[in-house]
């Protein structure tokens, strides 16, 4: 089946910016349509999203210059394509653009094209995105990293670490690992009601704290897992972004919560005094991407026992995997589409990153749509790892409820391995 239109047009995200939402008809009838995300805390290597920049179209904010290329030149240029190859729409999108981070045509133009186009090939074959994306692959649920408290760019820089999650290691389905975190998170929402600490919701669903240090925070999530009836450490684990490159300038990371200035050595040395003292399982950028020396270091030190995941440090690049791989930078690597901005080259860094031995983790972003198809991707390639934020909101619930069916429609075929995944990796 072949393209016979696209068309698209402006829609909001979870922050309430404009964002895009793409539609692919085909030749049969038969359509596609999805919608892209928008980060807060961005990698200085991701591709570009285009936005108009008038000050009076939505305060700068409005994404009609990406849209009027979709409905042009990109629609110009697929007219007539066959769905089913992806790997050739995505290089003609590729090089139509012709850019290295695709700023021509704009990287949410390219993407929501690009994820609209697997949807109509999906429904031409009138199979679920997860099958048609995993071409005979795609029967593991991932384990979620579940966010409990919001920070950094995503509650106002009210606390400095961007995300304090957890991991129900302890889970031996998916579908406990939302019970578990359910309970862990209405516990942590009412310890820090009772104390005063409650703000709000943080962008991502967790919650917008008060804390005076980052302690208080590890110590209200332990005492919520306790309170859930779970053993820190065996049941439930700590996941941390810190996004690092966020706290970090003039060769120095700025703790703005307790009001210090930390060298590389010494903002390390904090990292490995949390993991002796609180369970953690994941931390996430810890440091800048610039620091490539602590990197390695932390990753010497204690990769054996904890996922060390680059976010910014990779931005879903096969060349910057594939450097963090050569300097033992890492482990593990974030899987975000709209840093790279096609759905081949994602599904290529998953492949590359599952090849090394090391672990794919698809990721939201903190602007997200009700689209969810990330929850597809992430069972299509049997990445194993989920991350979307909390258990709230519904542009992260619609993700997490998607697995849910997912899980119901394979039956049988369903497999978990929850943090199993870890014991089969070379790379730790
Ligand atoms: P972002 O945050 O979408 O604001 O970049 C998510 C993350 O850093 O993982
Ligand atoms: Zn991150």
């Amino acid at each position: 089946m072949k393209i016979s239109d696209i068309d698209a047009f402006q829609i909001f995200d979870s922050r309430g910016h404009p964002t895009i939402e793409a539609e692919v008809t085909l030749d049969s009838g038969i359509r596609g349509s999805a919608s892209v995300p928008s980060g807060a805390s961005r990698g200085k290597f991701e591709a570009l999203e285009l936005r108009d920049h008038d000050p009076l179209k939505y305060q700068g904010q409005s994404v009609f210059k990406a849209i009027k290329n979709i409905n042009g030149e990109i629609r110009e240029a697929l007219m007539g394509s066959p769905v089913a190859n992806q790997p050739a729409i995505d290089q003609t999108l590729i090089r139509l653009d012709g850019t290295e981070n695709k700023s021509r045509l704009g990287a949410n133009a390219i993407l929501a094209v690009s994820m609209a186009v697997a949807r109509a090939a999906a429904n031409s074959k009138n199979i679920p995105l997860f099958q048609s994306l995993g071409d005979g692959r795609g029967c593991l649920l991932p384990l979620p990293e579940i966010q409990m408290i919001g920070g950094g760019a995503h509650s106002g820089g009210r606390i400095d670490v961007q995300d304090f999650m957890i991991i129900c290691n302890g889970a031996t389905t998916y579908a406990q690992c939302l019970e578990m975190s359910y309970n862990v998170y209405k516990h942590c929402g009412r310890l820090l009601k009772q104390r005063n600490l409650l703000a709000g919701l943080a962008d991502e669903g967790g919650y917008w704290p008060e804390f005076d240090t980052h302690e208080a925070a590890f110590d209200v999530i332990m005492e919520a897992i306790e309170s859930a009836g779970y053993l820190p450490g065996k049941e439930v684990s700590f996941s941390l972004d810190i996004a690092g490159s966020e706290l970090y300038a003039g060769g120095k990371y700025h703790l703005r919560l307790e009001n210090r200035s930390l060298s590389p050595l010494e903002f390390f040395n904090l990292i490995r005094q949390w993991c002796a003292n609180y369970p953690i399982l994941s931390i996430e950028d810890p440091f800048s991407e610039d620091d490539r020396d602590n990197w390695a270091r932390l990753t010497q030190d204690v990769g054996s026992k904890i996922n060390i995941i680059g976010d910014d440090l990779f931005t879903t690049r096969v060349d910057k995997v594939k450097d963090g791989i050569a300097n033992g930078l890492a482990n593990s690597v974030l899987i975000k589409l709209n840093q790279i901005g096609t759905v081949t080259e994602t599904l290529e860094c998953i492949q590359y990153t599952q090849e090394a031995g090391w672990f794919p983790v698809i990721s939201g972003r903190s602007g997200e749509t009700e689209d969810p198809f990330i929850a597809h991707l992430a069972v299509a390639t049997d990445a194993g790892q989920l991350k979307l934020g909390a258990l709230a909101r519904s542009e992260r619930t619609v993700k997490w409820n998607e697995v849910l069916r997912i899980e119901r429609s394979l039956g049988d075929k369903a497999h978990f391995l929850g943090a199993k995944l870890f014991d089969r990796n070379l790379a730790r």
